[in-house]
């Protein structure tokens, strides 16, 4: 027998939970558990990888020049303060294994994405959650939980899976108030669908205690190539280049998100679908008694009386070829999570749940 065991704490991690694609027995099922973009991504991103497919023998720009520079130029940054990843959770994990280790403490919310914690136990440091108010970023919690081990802050603004976000002042608050040794996080996986919004940019380059991380998996449709980027201060930036694998994005992501930024109309089309039919679904799910949060993203958090009548029900949206995602492991047994999806999808919900409510019978146990 060997004695191979990994690390202290590795066994600790519950494996993240992605969120299902099929229904058995069901051929044209609607995903609607992952928040992805019902539209698929922009055709110049399409034709950017089939115009880059015969290249897939050589290896992609390592230092993702290009891409950073028309980042730079989109959202008015400098591009040397911009890293690139494979997916903003690499990102995530970088400055968990930059930052923090054992003997440290990582901090994020209640209802915070689970990538947090498992990139905080991947490093052996220790997760902190804080409380909520209702469902919303509370600041005053995250300050009174720093303590002289905290190395990082998580928040995400708009936040998964609450879909609540807070507001520029009380983000520049808790930047100013965490302890000199921490780094805040402003993960804006979600930042595209509000209009007008920064994602925090601002806040980072008049700081140095602030890294904004963003998607290219949400709004611009990308989710399967995995690519996102962080902007931050030169300091961080420089450690972090020193962690990542010099190929960590392939070069058909790139070339994709390039082609996907440019192309602003396609995008400000998916926004205004997304908000037009965000707005038409949680209405219809209030009417029939089933209430959300204003979100302020791609999803909306559907509340119901109790955990067994949130299952009902996904097991009755399961059987109309519906899959939304259960949210019982991130502190919330009796809400369902909803991608806003296409105009059908949207009242495909909705005939489905009004059918639950009227027919499931008393679930208020
Ligand atoms: C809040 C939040 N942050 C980060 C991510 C990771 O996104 P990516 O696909 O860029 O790794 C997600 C994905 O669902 C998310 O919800």
């Amino acid at each position: 027998m060997n004695r191979i065991m990994p690390r202290s704490g590795i066994m600790d991690i519950a494996p993240y939970q992605g969120g299902a694609a099929r229904v058995a027995g069901v051929e044209d099922a609607v995903k609607l558990s992952s928040n992805e973009n019902p539209f698929g991504p922009s055709p110049r991103a399409i034709e950017a990888m089939r115009d880059l497919a015969p290249q897939s023998h050589r290896y992609p720009s390592s230092d993702h020049a290009p891409l950073r520079a028309a980042l730079g130029a989109a959202h008015g940054l400098e591009p040397g303060r911009i890293i690139c990843g494979a997916g903003s959770d690499e990102i995530i994990s970088l400055l968990c294994r930059a930052y923090a280790g054992p003997g440290d403490e990582v901090l994020f919310t209640e209802h915070g994405f689970s990538m947090y914690r498992i990139s905080a136990q991947a490093v052996g440091a220790r997760p902190v959650e804080v409380t909520e108010r209702e469902r919303v970023t509370d600041v005053d919690a995250l300050l009174a939980g720093c303590t002289p081990r905290t190395r990082l802050v998580f928040i995400a603004n708009p936040n998964n899976p609450t879909g609540t976000m807070i507001g520029e002042e009380e983000v520049a608050r808790l930047a100013e108030g965490i302890p000199a040794q921490a780094l805040l996080v402003l993960d804006g996986a979600y930042a595209e669908y509000v209009e007008g919004f920064d994602g925090g940019a601002s806040l980072v380059s008049g700081r140095g205690n602030v890294v904004m991380t963003r998607s290219f998996s949400k709004l611009y449709g990308l989710g399967g190539l995995r690519i996102g980027w962080a902007y931050a201060p030169e300091a961080v930036i420089d450690v972090l280049n020193r962690l990542r694998g010099p190929f960590n994005v392939s070069s058909v992501a790139l070339a994709a998100a390039q082609a996907a930024l440019a192309d602003v109309e396609y995008t400000e089309h998916c926004r205004a679908e997304n908000a037009r039919w965000r707005g038409w679904l949680s209405e219809a799910l209030a009417e029939i008694g089933v209430p959300s949060d204003e979100s302020r993203a791609n999803f909306i958090l559907a509340r119901f009386g109790s955990r067994a009548e949130a299952e009902a029900c996904d097991l009755h949206l399961q059987s109309r070829g519906l899959i939304v995602r259960r949210v019982a492991g991130y502190g919330l047994p009796a809400a369902l999570r909803i991608t806003i999806g296409d105009e059908s999808a949207c009242r495909r919900i909705a005939v489905a749940i009004r059918e639950f409510r009227e027919t499931g019978g008393e679930w208020s146990a």
